[in-house]
């Protein structure tokens, strides 16, 4: 612990996509809602915040996703009828999902890109190093948390942090890719990001949903030139950081799920559904007889 720098207190979650890969759920139900199991993704990403500590969520919402802060409210009718059912044990989860942190929600009028969702949190945050998560992206790992992870590693460099994970090298070219020198075995001095390779990528190092970036990250926001669509990319403001030698990627241990992208998030279900003994038992044996029917041809 580096005991000169602040203390990250406040996470900013970008949830006002429209979601156009996930349609036509999306059309009515935010995607960030759509349940893992039966949790809602925005929910696992609010409980890893909590778990690192943070006690201010940042919510970046948009027109008809308002049911997103309604998750996060107490619901008196159905925690009555659940205490008058005697089910006390469910109400008392219902009710900690609404203490679980302080949360402030900003609208994003039009979705202008990353960098611009997380603009709309500087008011709030203002000039002090904070956290963001995506509000689509699972991060899977029972020894520590994805962010808690980013956390240490900005209180041990004192730098700017980028979650890495690796990807297939042939799939480089749907990510941006960190390049620079590693540092240690995890930790990367990022000189440059190179966006969606096409062709030779300087690592198969890939920057997923989650930072951690001192308030002057606003400024370089601000100064950014909006492109294809008036899009702000946030990675053009993280180069800005790079190239002043104040950020660091950090290769993230744990499983990543693009809970935005439909073959991800059944993914996600599938794994998380495994960890529970009470589905496992029924799943396991009904997966085995599904991709033994999809190899004979029956499906
Ligand atoms: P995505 O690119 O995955 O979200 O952004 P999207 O635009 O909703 O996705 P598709 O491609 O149309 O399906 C990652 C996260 O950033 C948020 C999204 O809500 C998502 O959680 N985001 C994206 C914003 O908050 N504002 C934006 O302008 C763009």
């Amino acid at each position: 612990m580096n005991y000169g720098l602040k203390k990250v207190r406040k996470c900013v979650v970008p949830a006002a996509g429209l979601g156009t890969r996930f349609l036509p759920a999306t059309k009515s139900v935010p995607k960030e809602l759509l349940p893992i199991v039966d949790t809602p993704t925005l929910q696992l990403i609010v409980g890893e915040a909590k778990h690192a500590g943070i006690e201010d969520v940042i919510l970046i919402t948009a027109r008809g996703k308002s049911s997103m802060v309604d998750h996060f409210d107490l619901s008196p009718e159905l925690e009555e009828v659940l205490a008058s059912r005697g089910k006390v044990a469910e109400r008392d989860a219902l009710r900690a999902i609404s203490m679980m942190a302080r949360l402030v929600s900003i609208r994003q009028h039009e979705p202008l890109g990353l960098g611009h969702a997380v603009l709309q949190a500087a008011g709030v945050v203002g000039d002090e190093p904070f956290a963001v998560i995506l509000g689509d992206d699972i991060i899977d790992c029972d020894e520590r948390p994805g962010i808690a992870q980013l956390v240490d590693c900005y209180e041990r460099t004192g730098k700017g942090v980028v979650a890495l994970m690796e990807v297939p090298w042939e799939e480089t070219s749907k990510y941006g890719i960190a390049a620079g020198t590693m540092i240690d075995e995890r930790t990367m001095r990022i000189d440059r990001m190179v966006e969606k390779p096409k062709k030779d990528p300087p690592s198969n190092l890939a920057v997923i949903g989650r930072y951690v970036l001192p308030g002057r990250i606003f400024g370089y926001l601000r100064d950014v030139k909006p492109g294809v669509g008036g899009e702000i990319q946030l990675t053009d403001a993280l180069a800005m950081l790079a190239a002043e030698g104040n950020l660091v990627g950090y290769r993230l241990r744990g499983r990543r799920y693009d809970a935005g992208d439909r073959l991800g998030y059944l993914k996600a279900n599938f794994a998380f559904a495994l960890k529970r003994p009470e589905l496992r038992e029924g799943l396991i044996p009904w997966i085995k007889e599904m991709i033994a029917e999809v190899e004979r041809g029956a499906r």
